[in-house]
């Protein structure tokens, strides 16, 4: 058991309005592109979590001055004269975060070598790296993997290629991304990812210098340019957190406003949140509150009152229903009336949290067949991926250890639904992707504190 405990005393609708900031999963890769560049980057709206210290530290490792804004949440970064940095210092950072992998391509056309950690992040399936080393391997880089890390050269420099990735992968097609845009010609990338992370970074690379093109059905090209400069960006705002929130409203019977939050980016989310039974509202002042000026808008969720419906769903890939809003929303779903069935298509292991909220009084059973819809890649492999959870359930309070992140967050949730008083185990993980949280659960009325 880890010391980092919070009590929970659930049972109280959580009300009032928080913040998110640019996504974790953009605002991370955005700093890795920074690193391609040959003038300072400027990022705004930087959210304090740990994902975010992991980066940075790599970044300075390599050279790079990583600076504060003047702005809150501006960071500054600055890659003139980028180093190799020694194995040992970058193997601190080991474990840590999915992230550093990225690092190969920018490296190699800074430095002409690399070195990768072991990665960390989310124990949530097995998270091979395979179509990084087979996209890096087109790109000419010879990759060497040891025990303690990954070793990569470009004795020949990097060339641009033509891929297909067996499944549309974030991080693979990010890596094709930032190796392609300084790479000696065409890259072109089939069955890419276009999640709206993947088109903010897109974003960064096009101000920085690059050309690349989305073209439909999955198809992004890259035609590579020999130098980068650097970039200001404002990214996009953190849509796994703002679903998070807004599934904590609904769980707790609450309303939250989630300032920040931007509605095309959430469509499909929103989609379920309104089949569920949950109301929203798009608070951008411009539209609903004429006359307003100054004030930040976003979107405002809560619980009408009322039965919330069961709904038959599964994650997808972009623009589908994502994997990380699978398990707040399932928290909101056992108290939904009658059978929902939640079918996780992306990783084969992310049901495992369902065992804490079925000691917490909910009744979820899980299968290895894929229910609901049309059959994924984990059917008769064993995995237990859908889920079938029946409400309504009265939770209550239990001693919760959090496994990783999303996990983390709808144990926090499950129990500020429950009645009565829980001890969550192990709540620092949660910073690895939710800024401030603890600060914010304060301002939604939670009573928390720690240990
Ligand atoms: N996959 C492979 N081989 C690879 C790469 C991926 O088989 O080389 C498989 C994975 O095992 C998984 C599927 O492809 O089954 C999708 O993985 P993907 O590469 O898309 O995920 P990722 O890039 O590692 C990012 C986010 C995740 C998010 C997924 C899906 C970051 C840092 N992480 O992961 O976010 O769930 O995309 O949208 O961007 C989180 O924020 O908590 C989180 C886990």
């Amino acid at each position: 058991m880890t010391d980092d405990v919070l009590v929970v005393h659930g049972g109280a609708p959580l009300h009032g309005q928080i913040r998110v900031r640019g996504a974790k999963n953009l605002v991370s890769k955005a700093m890795v592109a920074a690193l391609l560049g040959e003038s300072p980057s400027r990022l705004f709206d930087v959210p304090a979590i740990r994902d975010v210290e992991v980066v940075r530290g790599l970044l300075e490792l390599h050279g790079v001055k990583v600076s504060d804004g003047v702005d809150n949440g501006e960071l500054v970064m600055d890659p003139t004269h980028v180093e190799t940095a020694s194995s040992d210092e970058i193997n601190v950072h080991a474990g840590s975060s999915r992230i550093p992998i990225l690092f190969c391509g920018p490296l190699l056309h800074r430095l002409g070598h690399a070195f990768i950690p072991d990665l960390g992040g989310c124990h949530i399936g097995p998270r091979p790296i395979d179509f990084h080393i087979q996209a890096l391997r087109q790109f000419g880089a010879i990759v060497d993997k040891t025990p303690e890390g990954m070793h990569l050269t470009a004795p020949n420099g990097l060339h641009g290629t033509k891929l297909e990735l067996p499944y549309p992968s974030v991080g693979a097609t990010e890596q094709v991304l930032l190796t392609a845009a300084r790479a000696e010609g065409v890259t072109e990338l089939r069955n890419a990812a276009i999640e709206p992370e993947i088109i903010d970074l897109i974003c960064v690379l096009q101000k920085m210098g690059a050309i690349i093109t989305v073209h439909t059905d999955r198809v992004i090209e890259i035609l590579g340019v020999s130098r980068l400069h650097g970039y200001h960006h404002r990214p996009i705002p953190d849509r796994i957190e703002a679903a998070s929130w807004a599934a904590a409203a609904l769980a707790t019977r609450g309303e939250i406003e989630v300032l920040g939050a931007r509605q095309a980016d959430m469509m499909t989310f929103l989609n379920v949140f309104r089949s569920i039974g949950g109301e929203f509202e798009i608070t951008d002042d411009r539209v609903s509150r004429p006359g307003v000026t100054g004030a930040e808008g976003g979107i405002r969720f809560w619980h009408p009152g009322g039965e919330l419906q069961a709904v038959a769903l599964e994650t997808d890939v972009h623009p589908g229903f994502m994997t990380d809003w699978q398990q707040p929303l399932v928290v909101a779903l056992t108290q939904a009336h009658g059978l929902s069935i939640m079918h996780e298509t992306v990783y084969e292991q992310r049901l495992g949290y369902t065992d804490a909220l079925n000691q917490m009084g909910a009744t979820i059973q899980v299968y290895r067949d894929c229910l609901g819809g049309t059959p994924c890649r984990f059917g008769r492999r064993n995995f237990k991926h859908s889920a079938v959870i029946a409400g309504p359930s009265k939770l209550h309070a239990a001693e919760l250890v959090i496994p990783d992140l999303r996990a983390g967050f709808s144990h926090l949730i499950a129990a500020l639904a429950a009645e009565g008083t829980s001890r969550v185990y192990g709540v620092d993980l949660i910073n690895r992707g939710y800024e401030h949280f603890e600060g914010k659960l304060a301002a939604l009325g939670a009573r928390v504190e720690r240990l």
